[in-house]
């Protein structure tokens, strides 16, 4: 196993692999892999002959004041903890391998799925997502791709692409891997303050609060505006937290929802700033 870092290189390896009899799994990362990147990986092990994993810190997915320079980065690491759940191999290419200096294509999916949530306060974001993600597909080629259900958007996102673009690759959605107190695992969370990280457990248990009520046997239990009413006063209960959004949307295609219908998946989602680092999670609702 090594680290390939062009796309001539990483043809030859898929050349040399024998792929007619043997399936690829595919696990796109920006790198700083932690154990809900691990448990991608191990899913696409446990279900394809050969794995493949990217690192790519993708500059087009950020916008000029986010964190692209910050963002972390450790590729001695992230080869070591990719190899040890399974990876074949890491694929580490540099900018100009992934956009060749003289491309001017961009993939995007439209409508609400792309402009509500994050795509409100990240408007260029998941046209970044969509094009590298198409790229990558291109080179890499997989039989299946793995996502996290912690990106819940992305991943729809990205389902919706496959399907509108009759793309062969088949897209699992993996769940959320939490710490014991139930802050969601994301690289950014190495950004946090121990007074910040204290606090965030509020974005969970917020969560957590919507679903019980949902629950119990109030009238309202079911009104989104209620328990989107819940979520919020569980999470301004915390001094450093800066809500973004708080929503409760159709599970499928983040259209408005008044109410959440039996038999209908609902996805609550929640962005909340602790300082300069914005984190994201979310739980899918449903009777
Ligand atoms: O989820 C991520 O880490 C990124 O958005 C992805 C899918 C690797 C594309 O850069």
């Amino acid at each position: 196993m090594s680290i390939i870092k062009t796309t001539a290189e990483l043809e030859a390896w898929l050349g040399s692999m024998n792929r007619r009899d043997k399936t690829l799994g595919f696990v796109p990362t920006m790198g700083y892999l932690h154990e809900g990147h691990l448990s991608l990986i191990r899913e696409a092990k446990a279900q394809n002959d050969l794995v493949a994993v990217s690192v790519f810190v993708n500059p087009t997915q950020f916008a000029p004041e986010e964190d692209y320079e910050s963002y972390p980065r450790d590729i001695d690491r992230d080869y070591k903890l990719a190899c040890e759940a399974g990876a074949d191999i890491v694929f580490y290419p540099e900018v100009d391998e992934i956009y060749i200096p003289s491309s001017s294509t961009a993939v995007e999916v439209t409508g609400d799925i792309t402009k509500k949530l994050c795509g409100a306060s990240r408007p260029a974001h998941f046209k970044g997502v969509t094009t590298v993600v198409n790229v990558l597909f291109n080179i890499v080629r997989p039989d299946r791709a793995y996502f996290g259900q912690k990106d819940a958007q992305q991943a729809l996102i990205i389902k919706k692409m496959v399907r509108d673009l009759h793309i062969p690759v088949e897209v699992v959605v993996c769940p959320i891997v939490r710490e014991a107190d139930g802050l969601a695992l994301s690289s950014r969370n190495v950004y946090l303050t121990p007074h910040e990280r204290s606090q965030a457990i509020c974005l969970s248990g917020s969560l957590q609060k919507a679903e019980d009520y949902l629950s119990s046997e109030a009238d309202d239990c079911r009104s989104a505006a209620r328990l989107i009413k819940i979520i919020g006063e569980h999470i301004q209960c915390q001094s450093l937290a800066s809500i973004d959004y708080i929503n409760i949307l159709d599970g499928e295609t983040l259209e408005d929802i008044e109410h959440i219908e039996s038999g209908r998946k609902a996805l609550a989602a929640v962005a909340v700033k602790f300082g300069k680092t914005r984190l994201i999670d979310n739980r899918i609702l449903s009777i």
